[in-house]
């Protein structure tokens, strides 16, 4: 099992280039299967996340053809509308293919996810949502079936809590659906207007995506399409941070600034200089330690959940003491304990974790317990004094395209060690 071994205390400087976003990229190559036409998605991340999802169409009956960083689905046959076990265990994600194979064959069968690391993430507002459109949906043995022989028919639908792949799972059901949903309470992430904006492009007709009210009206068939996916608003989080956290002055190329606006005013209010130098470019430059600000994870467009572990590390450094308070998944802090083995000073009272800083955090050995808290734990190595070894970086391959070389192009001592 590989693990990373960091150096700290070196300040990052230089570029870095952001990938093409996770997140957009798992509902893109689920919406593929909603035509037999090849579409070409540009700027996929070669990340474990994708590689599943890509294994899940494979599996369904897709074929793939990988060029210079583009991939093209052709899902002219869909034999096997499934999901096994054995792919959706390793990412809950793989709920979006339920939407489109049952709007596209009549017919889907999806495990269910587990628990996992962050919390409960049960697929029950998926279910209900397709149901409302017409399917028939039974839960036994562990999967999910929906049944839609006739097809869907469009409905209003108005989620009871807002659901990211709920909303992009309910938005490929309802391109094909006959008539016109309405959904309320929609999902506004950047990620949910990617994926409208792609599907739009194969032919659906979709109006409001990136507000909280989003109509679609159904047509019979969609068809191939040319599309790139927008930039992964995380990673770019989560190398501002390292900037700051290393007291660097470090560039951070290929982004959209305003997708991470949140951030980027509470690296301001802590003490950092944040300034777009270039469309897409952001400079960071910090010194000393950083002020102590409060955060609360929030839907788009307040604080993403998935920076929270990040941002925390750099607090565990500030003057004085934040408050941190996750609001999206009941069990996001397992990373506390990890960086409290590298002299972090955290006490977590339910949803809200106290944070008082210190003067230095000091390297351990830690072990990775999902994908953002083990980028928590390698931006806290990045500016630990002496050696950081981390266990279970597989987690961070998930969702990161080689960070480890990203950041040592950027001066970082961090290097993969099997
Ligand atoms: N929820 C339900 N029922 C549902 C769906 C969600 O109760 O049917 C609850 C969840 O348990 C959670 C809340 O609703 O408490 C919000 O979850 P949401 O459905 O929005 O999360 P998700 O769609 O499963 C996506 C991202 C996550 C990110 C969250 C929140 C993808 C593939 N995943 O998950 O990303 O944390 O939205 O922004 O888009 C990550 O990349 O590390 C990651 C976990």
């Amino acid at each position: 099992m590989d693990k990373f071994r960091i150096e700290g205390g070196h300040p990052l400087q230089g570029e870095i280039p952001v990938s093409g976003a996770k997140n957009s990229a798992l509902p893109a190559l689920a919406a593929c299967l909603l035509t037999s036409e090849p579409v070409k998605l540009r700027r996929i991340p070669p990340v474990r996340d994708v590689r599943t999802m890509e294994q899940l169409l494979e599996y369904s009956g897709a074929q793939l053809e990988r060029e210079d960083g583009a991939l093209t689905v052709r899902a002219a046959k869909l034999d096997r509308p499934e999901a096994p076990y054995d792919l959706v265990k390793t990412m809950r994600a793989s709920s979006l293919v339920l939407g489109p194979l049952v709007a596209r064959t009549g017919r889907a069968r999806v495990s269910m996810p587990g628990g996992c690391a962050i919390g409960a993430r049960p697929i029950n507002l998926h279910v209900a949502a397709l149901e409302q459109l017409g399917a028939r949906i039974e839960q036994s043995h562990g999967y999910v079936e929906a049944r839609a022989e006739d097809g869907l028919r469009g409905a209003l639908v108005h989620f009871d809590r807002i659901t990211v792949t709920g909303t992009e799972d309910l938005l490929m059901a309802a391109v094909l659906a006959r008539g016109e949903t309405v959904i309320r309470n929609a999902a506004r992430e950047p990620e949910v207007q990617d994926l409208a904006a792609l599907l739009n492009e194969m032919g659906a007709r979709i109006e409001g995506a990136g507000t909280s009210t989003i109509r679609v009206e159904g047509v019979a068939s969609l068809h191939g399409a040319d599309h790139a996916i927008i930039a992964d608003r995380i990673e770019a989080g989560t190398f501002l941070i390292a900037g700051a956290i290393t007291g660097g002055d470090l560039v951070v190329t290929g982004c959209d600034p305003d997708h991470v606006d949140a951030l980027v005013v509470k690296l301001r209010q802590a003490g950092a200089d944040v300034a777009e130098i270039s469309p897409g470019a952001l400079r960071v430059r910090s010194s000393g330690r950083p002020r102590p600000v409060d955060i609360t994870t929030e839907e788009f467009p307040g604080f993403a959940t998935d920076l929270q572990a990040q941002y925390m590390a750099l607090m565990t450094l500030a003057t004085g003491i934040s408050f941190i308070t996750e609001t999206i998944f009941e069990n996001r802090f397992m990373h506390t304990q990890e960086l409290a083995r590298m002299g972090a000073n955290i006490r977590v009272e339910g949803r809200q974790a106290i944070v008082a800083g210190v003067p230095e955090l000091t390297g351990a050995q830690v072990i990775a317990s999902d994908l953002r808290a083990s980028a928590s734990l390698v931006l806290a190595g990045l500016v630990a004094r002496g050696q950081t070894m981390i266990d279970r970086v597989y987690h961070i391959d998930r969702g990161y395209e080689k960070i480890e070389e990203k950041l040592a192009r950027a001066g970082a001592r961090i290097e993969r060690v099997s």
